[in-house]
């Protein structure tokens, strides 16, 4: 890896309303911010690394009534189609024709912070789940998501990645601002709004409200096996959801399913760090009724 503040390179982000994102992204914004959300639509939204695939996962179990062969037809990013670029690097498709191809009801994704969401969804009033996660092991996910995905610019040093998440100057822009705003969103339109520490501590509580939130009535038998085909292990050794199968990502320079755990930033963070993201974090959440517990 190159020494240096990394400076992402102009053919890979550009910005929208300031907030970076890939130029895959940007040069098919229009057609993004247009898209048309229906009624029953689903949507799954987070920064990214805070637990996206476990939530689809969830979702699309849930909505399978816990068929495994149903929730085995494909990997993940076909089954859910992702929002944020159209085309990607390496004749990876993904996006807004395929959603658009989609049969109702369909579940989506996006990463988008909360502010460049299509306003479709508003509209249409669409159920939104939303996970956050810890800043702290959100930052070194993404660390290593940057690492292994050849669609991403390389994040260079650890010590520069810190720096450049806490300034908000990476991909999909400050990981304060999106949790705060889609955390404002949720008092207003119909957001189901999640903690990747509570259903990796609660797994089935966690899976309960996902269900009412979507209006399914599973019996006691159907969660026990959602929360077993959902839990870390079973989805690392599954095909369908560790992405073994996309060419986008380097698995051997970091696995897609890496640790799955809480606190593992502590094994990266350096106790000058520790202290500049906790002093960070108290200037940027004073504004919020959102809190997350900074030790874990
Ligand atoms: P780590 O890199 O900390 O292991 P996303 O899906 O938003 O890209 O998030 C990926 C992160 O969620 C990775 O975190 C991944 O291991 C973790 N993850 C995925 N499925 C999980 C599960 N079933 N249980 C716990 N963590 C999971």
């Amino acid at each position: 890896m190159e020494s240096g503040r990394p400076e992402f390179k102009s053919e890979e982000v550009s910005q929208v309303r300031g907030v970076v994102l890939q130029k895959s992204t940007c040069e098919y914004w229009n057609k993004i911010w247009d898209f048309q959300a229906k009624p029953d639509d689903v949507l799954i939204s987070s920064y990214p690394k805070a637990g996206t695939t476990w939530l689809q996962e969830i979702v699309d179990m849930i909505q399978n009534d816990g068929d495994i062969e149903k929730t085995r037809r494909a990997p993940t990013d076909i089954r859910i189609k992702y929002l944020s670029n159209e085309v990607m690097k390496i004749n990876y498709l993904a996006g807004l024709d395929k959603a658009n191809e989609m049969p109702s009801p369909r579940v989506l994704k996006t990463h988008l912070p909360v502010q460049l969401l299509p306003p479709s969804f508003w509209k249409e009033n669409c159920k939104i789940i939303y996970v956050a996660r810890n800043i702290k092991d959100n930052i070194v996910s993404f660390f290593h998501f940057q690492r292994m995905n050849k669609g991403l610019p390389d994040p260079g040093s650890w010590e520069e990645y810190f720096e450049t998440f806490l300034e908000g100057k990476g991909l999909w822009g400050s990981w304060y601002d999106h949790v705060k705003g889609w955390w404002e969103a949720k008092d207003i339109y119909p957001i189901l709004y999640l903690f990747y520490e509570d259903i990796k501590k609660h797994p089935r509580r966690e899976i309960e409200k996902v269900m009412e939130f979507l209006g399914k009535n599973l019996d006691e038998k159907v969660l026990d096996k959602i929360v077993y085909y959902t839990s870390f292990n079973v989805m690392k050794n599954n095909p369908m959801s560790n992405y073994t199968l996309s060419s986008l990502m380097n698995q051997s320079v970091s696995p897609f399913m890496r640790k799955g755990v809480i606190g593992d930033w502590k094994n990266y963070f350096t106790v000058a760090q520790n202290e500049r993201c906790n002093e960070d974090y108290r200037e940027k959440m004073d504004d919020t009724t959102l809190s997350f517990s900074m030790e874990y």
